[in-house]
């Protein structure tokens, strides 16, 4: 039989986590111990008083019902006071937050929600796939900007040039700072010029927030809904993965402009039933109790790997740059000089079959990311330092010429 899909899935190339997956599964297969600092898939579990609450409340059939769809009325509540006291940000539980399937499905269904086909979004670029793919799968179209120029002194003036040569205007503009994969970090100024510049524009703005908490050497990121006008020209979206090591749990929030988070919940009231009430509650705790210590510990965590991380590969001859690092779960890493013709797939695919060590290619975010890695800090301080060393003794066994000779430019 030869099927005829949709034309929206031909438009998808194949998932780059995926075809890096494949080649490290078929490596696993052969008994190789790769080491993964591919995808940025938290280790540590979930805190011990969110799990155990979860669990007593798995134990009531009543909760086993469908829940929902945008999120029992005791959550929203909860993450409300979670706002309010983090944020200092005022938020009206029913009609300013809808709980989400975690950040990228909430990402995926606005843009269906917001989206005509033809309509047009900006994107800073690299970008974390999502925020590409969600516009073009609901038939929009993506203008990328360059990040670099978007975080540069002049950025207003950067966004406006580029705005007005395009037509039809851009609906919304997603922004995602701490940014995956650059780890870029934005401040409250170039939020407040954002919302100014969207407002005289009548432009949206989404953004994602999802390493809130994952932030290092005591560099605090401010939310966007901290801006007064914020929230008469966007939403944020928070998630509960990174903060609460529940990326598994999948649940994240949607906040701020009323009319947008109202238009995702329209939208999720079809698609979905809402999520499994025993997580919802399981995140009443972790927002109630654990909203400042669980979360500084995971950091901690991630910024010890970085450390050893960054001090082990400038030791051995690369140039990692500790303070272009602040946050996420992510280093940004140039690639040492004499390899970098070698291209960042290329080179991603020599440390992962003969460094064994699986790391995401710059050039997997956008032609902007070429010439960088994505490292993943999702293993723990021993297995780092064992990294560091096989890449060390892999580049030291094989030069440039001969990565370019072995491997295919592309995966
Ligand atoms: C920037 C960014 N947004 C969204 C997500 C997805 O998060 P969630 O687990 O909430 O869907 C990730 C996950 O890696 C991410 O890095």
């Amino acid at each position: 039989m030869e099927f005829q899909f949709a034309d929206r899935l031909l438009k998808l190339p194949p998932y780059v986590f995926g075809k890096l997956n494949a080649l490290k599964l078929e490596l696993r297969r052969k008994g190789i111990d790769i080491i993964d600092l591919g995808m940025g898939n938290p280790d540590k579990g979930a805190p011990d008083s969110v799990v155990s609450k979860t669990l007593e409340v798995l134990k009531d059939p009543k909760t086993h019902r469908y829940s929902r769809s945008k999120g029992i009325s005791q959550l929203l509540k909860e993450v409300a006071v979670y706002y309010k006291k983090k944020y200092r940000v005022d938020l009206d539980p029913e009609k300013e937050i809808v709980a989400t399937i975690g950040s990228k499905e909430g990402l995926s269904h606005l843009a269906l929600a917001l989206l005509n086909p033809g309509d047009t979004v900006l994107v800073p670029a690299p970008a974390f796939p999502i925020h590409i793919w969600s516009v073009v799968l609901a038939g929009g179209n993506v203008i990328t900007i360059p990040l670099e120029k978007l975080l540069g002194p002049n950025f207003i003036e950067e966004l406006a040039k580029t705005y007005d040569s395009l037509w039809p205007k851009p609906k919304f503009i997603l922004l995602n700072f701490p940014h995956n994969p650059t780890t870029a970090v934005a401040d409250r100024n170039f939020y407040e010029k954002m919302t100014a510049f969207a407002l005289e524009n009548n432009l949206m703005i989404i953004h994602d927030f999802a390493y809130a908490d994952i932030t290092f050497d005591g560099y605090k990121a401010p939310s966007f809904l901290e801006i007064p006008d914020a929230k008469k020209i966007g939403v944020e979206f928070i998630t509960m993965s990174k903060s609460f090591s529940m990326a598994g749990w999948r649940i994240g929030f949607c906040l701020g402009n009323a009319q947008i988070v109202q238009a995702l919940e329209k939208i999720k009231g079809y698609y979905d039933y809402g999520i499994f009430t025993p997580v919802q509650v399981g995140s009443i705790i972790a927002l109630r109790h654990e909203w400042e210590e669980a979360p500084q510990k995971y950091a901690q965590i991630y910024e010890n790997r970085r450390n050893v991380l960054i001090e082990g590969l400038n030791k051995a001859g690369w140039n990692i740059d500790k303070n272009k690092n602040k946050a996420t779960m992510f280093v940004w890493a140039p690639i040492p000089e004499e390899y970098k013709k070698t291209g960042s797939v290329r080179f991603s695919r020599f440390l992962l079959e003969e460094a064994e060590v699986c790391v995401s290619p710059g050039n997997s975010f956008g032609e902007e990311g070429e010439g960088f890695l994505r490292i993943s800090l999702v293993e723990n301080e021993k297995r780092i330092q064992q990294a560091v060393k096989q890449i060390k003794k892999a580049m030291s066994s094989t030069s440039p010429e001969e990565v370019m000779e072995k491997y295919p430019a592309g995966f």
